[in-house]
């Protein structure tokens, strides 16, 4: 039989809580750095995004030639873009008016909605694009302080270049494989 991972994840994690149970009242003391809680959520971004361009979009219209992935999906009965697709989901999170809010970013955007607007934004981005290194910061917009994480999006294939380049919107047409695009910029509220 075969065992799969969760389940010896599950066998090990209830030996640990028979040995190790925490009672629900330090249970809710526990805390987690923002840091990591940014860099957690970055995690799951980033890996629906691949997840989302290797097995459905990259599987149905590269490999099957079942259907295509067109920025006029609706009109086109298309598969979204993977960029669109994850800014759906970032507009669904922030129509919960949570102050958590996420979206990927460019210096050179094809889509103007997603151009930096702060200046912690637009300092992010112009270091990022050299660094290719995490960039954090504190930020205060309005009355309100957050903590900003912008993670870089790199040029890893050529299909991402070709069709940026190629863009009649796109502001630079001389993107190559390795370099920087733009940044997923992750805010989250911290409290006062
Ligand atoms: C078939 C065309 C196409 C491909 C392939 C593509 N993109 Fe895009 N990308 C777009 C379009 C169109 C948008 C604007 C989407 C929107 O409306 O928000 C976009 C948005 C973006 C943005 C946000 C800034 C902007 O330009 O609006 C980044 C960053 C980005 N893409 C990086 C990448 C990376 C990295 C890859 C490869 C892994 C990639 N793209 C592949 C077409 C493409």
């Amino acid at each position: 039989m075969k065992v799969s991972s969760r389940t010896k994840l599950l066998a090990g994690a209830s030996l640990l809580t028979a040995l190790t149970f925490t009672p629900v009242a330090y249970a809710e003391d526990a805390s987690v750095s923002v840091r990591k809680m940014a860099d957690a959520i970055f995690s799951v971004i980033e890996a629906d995004r691949a997840v989302y361009t290797q097995k459905v979009v990259h599987r149905l219209q590269n490999e099957e030639e079942v259907i295509t992935a067109e920025e006029k999906w609706k009109e086109e009965s298309a598969l979204p873009l993977p960029a669109q697709m994850l800014r759906m989901g970032a507009e669904r999170v922030a129509e919960k008016r949570s102050g958590f809010t996420y979206a990927l970013l460019s210096s050179w955007a094809i889509n103007k909605q997603n151009s930096p607007k702060t200046d912690l934004e637009k300092k992010a981005l112009k270091t990022i694009e050299q660094s290719k290194q995490n960039f954090y910061g504190v930020e205060t917009l309005g009355k309100k302080k957050y903590y900003t994480a912008v993670y870089p999006d790199i040029a890893v294939s050529k299909a991402c270049v070709d069709c940026h380049n190629d863009h009649l919107d796109s502001p630079r047409k001389d993107f190559k494989i390795g370099e920087t695009m733009g940044g997923l910029v992750i805010r989250i509220p911290l409290d006062e």
